[in-house]
C-alpha cells in the first residue's frame, strides 16, 4: 500500500469512528420488584444526540426506571453502564462524581434549596461544577427577573424552570427528566422543552424524558412504553 492509500484508509477509519454515534447509557437485563414485580429483564440504550421518551400509566414504574438509570436506585438484578463503566460497581465517591459532573437529574418534585434565593441556587451549581451561569439561558427560560427572589417567593412553574436552569448550568452529558414541565402551561412547557432539546443537540448529550403527554413524547427520537413488566418501543 502506498502512502496515499494508507492516508485514505486512515481517513476512512477515522470517519467511521467519528460517525458512529457513541453509546452514553446502556442498561442490561434490569429487573425490579417492590411489593410486586415492576420490570423483568429490561434492556435500554441511549446514544449521544438522542432523546428518548418513556410513557405509561400512573404507577407503571416510569420514575422507578428513571431512578435506576440515573444511579439513584440499585435494581434487584441487571446492570447499568455509563459508556464502559458499570455504575453500580463504582465506589460511593466515584458514583457521586458521576452524578455531579455527568448526570443531570430533573425530578418530578424539584429539590431547590429553600432558604436561598434563585440566584444562590444557581451559584451552588456553578460552584460545585466549576461552570458559569449562562444569563442568556435565564432570559430564554424567563426567570432572569426573579433571580434575587427567595425560592418560596417563586411560582411552581418558575421553580420548575429554575430547576432546569440549575441542571443545565452543570453542563451534564445525560439528562434524566421526570415530568419536567408538569407544572407549566402548554406554551411555557414547549419553550422549556425547546431549551432542553437545543442543549442536547449543542452539547451532543442525551436525554431520557418521562412524560404523560403524547405531544411531548413525540418530540423525542424514540418512545418506549412500560407495559406488562417490559419496555415496548412504540416509535
Ligand atoms: N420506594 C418504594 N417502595 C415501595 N414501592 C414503591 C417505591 N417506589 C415506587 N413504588 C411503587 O412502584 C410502582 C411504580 O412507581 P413509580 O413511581 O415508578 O410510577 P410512575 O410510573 O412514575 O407513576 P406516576 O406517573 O404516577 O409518576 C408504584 O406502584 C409505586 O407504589
Ligand atoms: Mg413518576
Amino acid at each position: 500500500m502506498n502512502n496515499q492509500n494508507l492516508e485514505d484508509s486512515a481517513t476512512t477509519t477515522n470517519l467511521q469512528t467519528s460517525l458512529a454515534p457513541e453509546i452514553l447509557l446502556q442498561a442490561k437485563g434490569i429487573s425490579h420488584t417492590f411489593d410486586y414485580p415492576i420490570f423483568s429483564e429490561i434492556d435500554f440504550t441511549l446514544k449521544q444526540n438522542e432523546t428518548i421518551a418513556i410513557i405509561g400509566s400512573s404507577g407503571c414504574g416510569k420514575s422507578t426506571l428513571l431512578n435506576i438509570l440515573c444511579s439513584l436506585l440499585k435494581p434487584n438484578s441487571g446492570k447499568v453502564f455509563y459508556k464502559n463503566t458499570e455504575i453500580f460497581n463504582l465506589s460511593q465517591k466515584k458514583l457521586l462524581e458521576l452524578r455531579r459532573d455527568i448526570f443531570g437529574i430533573v425530578f418530578q418534585a424539584h429539590y431547590l434549596f429553600r432558604g436561598f434565593t434563585a440566584k444562590e441556587n444557581l451559584k451552588i451549581a456553578e460552584f460545585l461544577n466549576d461552570k458559569i451561569i449562562d444569563m442568556e439561558l435565564m432570559k430564554t427560560l424567563k426567570i432572569d427577573h426573579v433571580l434575587s427572589q427567595g425560592i418560596g417567593e417563586l411560582s411552581g412553574g418558575q421553580q420548575q424552570r429554575l430547576s432546569v436552569a440549575r441542571i443545565l448550568t452543570k453542563r451534564p452529558k445525560v439528562i434524566f427528566a421526570d415530568e419536567p414541565t408538569g407544572n407549566l402551561d402548554k406554551n411555557t412547557a414547549k419553550e422549556v422543552m425547546e431549551v432542553l432539546f437545543k442543549y442536547i443537540a449543542y452539547e451532543k448529550a442525551g436525554m431520557i424524558l418521562v412524560t404523560h403527554e403524547e405531544d411531548l413524547a413525540n418530540l423525542c427520537d424514540k418512545i418506549y412504553r412500560i407495559n406488562e413488566l417490559k419496555l415496548e418501543r412504540i416509535k
